[in-house]
């Protein structure tokens, strides 16, 4: 028996195709042969990134991991993304692992308040100093530079204006405006410094869902956008202008997290420290 299970195994690693699944937590159940499935995770999952085999990564909890886990990130559709991370989350030692690396600046809004609120305190603690230092040294130095709005007094009836110029590309309030980003009503109760924050620093903190990808067709067509919807079979893409485009997995070259919000840096170019006071009295207006 063990013999088979070994040339399964040397079979399962030589192979094209995934090893069928079956197969595999056959082996893993089967105690003297749990390591040398470890061994056969990391292959399987570059062959088939799936909630079967990231079941069986949280089950046996190999010490690599977060290393192969996370491996390729960029081109991970939001879904697989939160697969991922779910199992990561699944081991309090994966967890610091993935708040040490890089990736861990692109889990959005919800993850963040999640970790930072993470019941062991070291997690906790970890998170919020990775999360700190989201911004950028060119962000924090708008950020400073428009200080001043803070302290003045904002005009709504302006601040609608302003906001029918720069802001109903994606947003709609008051009925005026494409719904491509989030629906701003819930940012009426957010205080003043964190609404400067999200207008001038929107990839800081990204709600969830608003990640941009950078997605290249086979046929040379280039989208860029969020990803609405995904199935097994294809992605649907919501781009400026509120377009939506549904595309086959198969038609697809190439995907790419862009890292940052698909709301632009750059709006303050539009503002001065006073018209972005009546911006925020606006905002803070009951609809
Ligand atoms: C090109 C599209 C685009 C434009 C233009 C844009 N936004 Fe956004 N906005 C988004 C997206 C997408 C998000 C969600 C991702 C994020 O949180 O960064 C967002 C998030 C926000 C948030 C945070 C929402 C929350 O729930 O915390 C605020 C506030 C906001 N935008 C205000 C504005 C204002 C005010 C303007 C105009 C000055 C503006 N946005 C212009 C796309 C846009």
């Amino acid at each position: 028996m063990a013999d088979l299970l070994h040339t399964a195994a040397e079979e399962f690693k030589a192979a094209k195709e995934a090893p069928p699944m079956a197969a595999v937590a056959l082996l893993a159940s089967d105690r003297e042969h749990r390591e040398m499935v470890k061994t056969l995770l990391p292959e399987m999952w570059k062959k088939s990134a799936n909630t079967e085999v990231l079941r069986l990564v949280a089950k046996l909890q190999p010490k690599d991991g977060p290393e192969f886990l996370l491996a390729g990130w960029n081109e991970r559709t939001p879904a697989v993304r939160m697969q991922i991370i779910e199992t990561l989350l699944s081991s309090d030692a994966w967890t610091l692992a993935l708040l040490q690396r890089p990736e861990a600046k692109s889990c959005d809004a919800a993850l963040r308040a999640r970790l930072t609120k993470h019941p062991k305190k070291e997690i906790a603690k970890q998170a919020a100093s990775v999360f700190a230092d989201a911004t950028s040294a060119t962000r924090a130095a708008v950020v400073e530079k428009f200080q001043p709005a803070l302290k003045l007094t904002g005009n709504a009836a302006n601040g609608k204006t302003v906001f029918a110029q720069v802001c109903i590309s994606c947003h709609k309030l008051d009925g005026v405006g494409l719904e491509l980003g989030p629906d701003l009503r819930s940012v009426v109760q957010h205080d003043a410094e964190k609404l400067m924050n999200s207008i001038l620093d929107p990839s800081a903190i990204i709600e969830p869902g608003f990640m941009a990808y950078n997605c290249t067709l086979k046929n040379g067509a280039q989208l860029y956008g969020v990803i609405a919807t995904e199935t097994s079979a294809s992605l649907t893409l919501k781009m400026a202008g509120n377009l939506t485009k549904s595309v086959l997995r198969s038609e697809i070259a190439s995907l790419q997290s862009t890292g940052t919000s698909l709301m632009p840096e750059g709006l303050e170019a539009a503002l001065t420290p006073q018209s972005l006071a009546d911006l925020i009295a606006y905002l803070k207006t009951p609809k």
